[in-house]
């Protein structure tokens, strides 16, 4: 027998066309950590109900139990055993589409402690952040564990998020949504997924973890800086997400002083929907128009420092009124 493994994705070859990459059959292996399920809707999964309306209701399927609503009544016996997307009719004729909820969804639907982070945000994270199969990343705070079933999804069971949090409400909160997320059983947790109390800035150092990537959602991510520069490998990626511009300002000329990471690159991501019928083709009327800012840097190795910048700074970036950290060699201009 040969001991080559076959791959879903093996090259074809000019005389031997490759067969339709057909999806398997059966359940998503349980070892991947996936959150997702396929096949027939089982009791105790959560199922995600859409109304004619738009307004979303999230059920965990329970043999015997009814839902109801302003639009009369149905079984959950009636969901169990079918495959999801479908739609259901209650006793007054509302119809409900029941899919299982994405991981996108949960997130925003999930019970909260702090703010999350929103999937369009989580998604830059894992992009721009390089979140990789195997990679051992850092985050903190955990707050509501939003980020955190992210970064699990991308790092794999091989891969190890290690969470830290100094509010051990908000810990708690994100130990439920991440159980309830990935279906871990009573009692056990995501195998990647280690979550400190305490905080980062002393914690982490005590840890003495050497990691790929640190994310960082806290009000003053700058306080972190020094421990994530000493627990980032050569290389590593640094990433926080501020809120206002004043916490954008203040990370970023804390990443220049320190002196040990690459020029920081700055964005922030807005999405809008479109509406699209006929010839009525225009932007949606609202958006989420801010959530946060992201700030990304890579790591220098020991000793090193990235090459200075050679464009001067904008007149008046660092006069009389700027506060903030001050680059090496950028001298504080006299009032007039
Ligand atoms: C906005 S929330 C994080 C939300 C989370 N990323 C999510 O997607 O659900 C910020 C959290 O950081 C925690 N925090 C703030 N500073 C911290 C620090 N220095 N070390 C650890 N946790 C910290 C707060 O207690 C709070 O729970």
């Amino acid at each position: 027998m040969s001991d080559e493994v076959p791959t879903r994705t093996a090259h074809p070859t000019a005389d031997a066309p490759a067969a339709p990459d057909l999806p398997r059959a059966g359940d998503v292996p349980e070892e991947a950590w996936s959150g997702v399920h396929r096949g027939p809707l089982r009791p105790g999964e959560w199922v995600r109900l859409t109304d004619q309306k738009g307004r979303r209701h999230n059920i965990c399927l329970e043999p015997g139990k009814r839902f109801f609503s302003n639009r009369g009544h149905f079984d959950h016996d009636e969901l169990i055993g079918r495959e999801e997307g479908f739609t259901v009719t209650s006793s007054a004729g509302g119809e409900y589409l029941v899919f299982r909820p994405l991981l996108s969804e949960f997130v925003v639907s999930m019970p909260r402690g702090a703010a999350v982070v929103y999937p369009k945000d989580a998604a830059q994270i894992v992009a721009m952040a390089d979140i990789f199969p195997g990679a051992h990343v850092v985050e903190a705070g955990v707050g509501s564990g939003a980020l955190t079933c992210s970064l699990l999804r991308a790092v794999g069971p091989w891969g190890r998020v290690s969470s830290y949090e100094r509010r051990e409400e908000f810990a708690e909160v994100a130990r439920r949504n991440v159980g309830q997320f990935f279906g871990a059983p009573a009692g056990s947790s995501h195998p990647a997924w280690s979550l400190t109390l305490g905080d980062l800035a002393e914690a982490l150092p005590a840890s003495g973890e050497r990691v790929d990537r640190i994310i960082l959602d806290m009000l003053a991510p700058w306080e972190c800086l020094d421990a994530a520069a000493d627990a980032l490998l050569p290389g590593g990626i640094v990433c926080a997400y501020v809120a206002t511009t004043t916490q954008l300002s203040r990370f970023v000329e804390t990443v220049r002083v320190h002196g040990g990471f690459t020029e920081p690159t700055a964005w922030e991501s807005l999405v809008r929907d479109w509406h699209v019928e006929g010839l009525a083709v225009r932007p949606g009327h609202k958006m989420i128009g801010h959530t946060a800012f992201l700030v990304t840097a890579r790591r220098m190795a020991p000793g090193q420092r990235a090459p200075m910048k050679k464009r001067r700074p904008a007149p008046g970036a660092y006069g009389p009124d700027y506060t903030g950290p001050r680059p090496a060699g950028i001298p504080v201009e006299p009032t007039d």
